[in-house]
């Protein structure tokens, strides 16, 4: 596992590294582009960035990192943690599980038992999680959820009203799951209030910078390092992390763990983020995703960034 003193030795090799990294998989053409989504389909496959935020500040970028694209599932991170700050631990597992489910994202399924959604992470718990923010009518809740991104990104975030547009009418398995969620009496919201904030949350414009400067903030005990300030509770990092490590990459999320190690989320737009904890944040953007809805070259520059500097948390010897 490495460590903040290996910074220094990592930095010298980190910004030629990731320019062979993009050189080796700009040219590989694996994967499709998400077009449940009509909006996301128009994406050109080619684009393709990587980027490192360090918790020190320092950046290290290629290719297309300043492309404006929607966070997608990468938000669940996020919101999960406004939901922690909102209601505190103990009451959000009363609403959401932690369990990875094996299952696909998108998945219309409550644990049998609890008749919770299993985690935070898949659609139906980011639904429930996401009805529990607060405010006092809509335009509060959205805008509660803007402010909490731009601690994260340390500049104003927009929602692309096209892709919202789009999720809104084509999203019938979240409105399926929604609607389970209230039959079960999981969410007491409005739900279709509930349903658009999510489509708003998941259509928040970003660029593969702002994703590594999450990261570095999670990295960070929730600490933005390109402002110094805090954009959440530090109590409430170790629980992100957890749920990230565990379910952040869907039914990829074993191998994922036992492969890079380190807790980790993508999103159907192409994004991933990855999270080095005390070291540094990683932000890959690529709009073409395998069978599980993961960025085909997000994954293979995760494994190599991974294997070739030791980030696996559970890696015993150091370069
Ligand atoms: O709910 C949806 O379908 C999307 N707005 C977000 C899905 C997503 O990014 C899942 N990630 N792989």
């Amino acid at each position: 596992m490495v460590k903040q003193e290996d910074l220094q030795t990592i930095a010298s090799s980190l910004q030629s590294f990731l320019e062979d990294l993009h050189s080796k998989y700009e040219s590989r053409g694996d994967g499709t582009v998400a077009n449940y989504i009509p909006e996301l389909a128009k994406v050109n496959p080619d684009l393709f960035s990587i980027c490192i935020a360090t918790v020190n500040g320092d950046v290290y970028e290629v290719g297309d990192y300043n492309q404006l694209f929607t966070i997608q599932s990468i938000s669940k991170v996020f919101v999960h943690g406004l939901a922690l700050e909102d209601h505190g631990r103990d009451y959000l597992l009363t609403r959401v599980g932690v369990e990875p489910t094996g299952d696909a994202f998108n998945a219309i399924i409550l644990d049998e038992k609890s008749k919770r959604p299993y985690n935070p992470m898949v659609n139906a718990g980011a639904i429930a999680t996401t009805s529990l923010i607060k405010g006092s009518d809509a335009t509060e809740r959205l805008n509660r959820m803007l402010d909490m991104f731009e601690k994260y990104t340390s500049h104003n975030v927009f929602v692309d009203i096209s892709v919202f547009t789009s999720e809104r009418i084509t999203g019938h398995r979240n409105r399926a799951m929604a609607h389970l969620m209230l039959n079960f009496g999981m969410i007491d919201q409005n739900i279709e209030q509930a349903l658009d904030l999510y489509f708003q949350q998941c259509s928040v414009m970003v660029n593969c910078h702002d994703l590594a400067v999450m990261a570095a903030t999670l990295a960070n005990k929730g600490i933005n390092p390109m402002t110094g300030k805090q954009a959440v509770d530090s109590r409430y990092v170790k629980d992100i992390l957890s749920v990230m490590y565990t379910c952040g990459m869907y039914n990829f999320a074993g191998e994922w763990a036992y492969k890079v190690g380190i807790p980790a989320k993508s999103g159907i737009s192409g994004g991933i983020i990855a999270i080095v904890p005390d070291v540094m944040g990683i932000g890959v953007f690529s709009p073409p995703l395998d069978s599980r809805g993961n960025s085909v070259r997000g994954v293979k520059v995760c494994e190599e960034l991974s294997q070739q500097f030791g980030l696996h948390l559970f890696e015993c010897w150091r370069k």
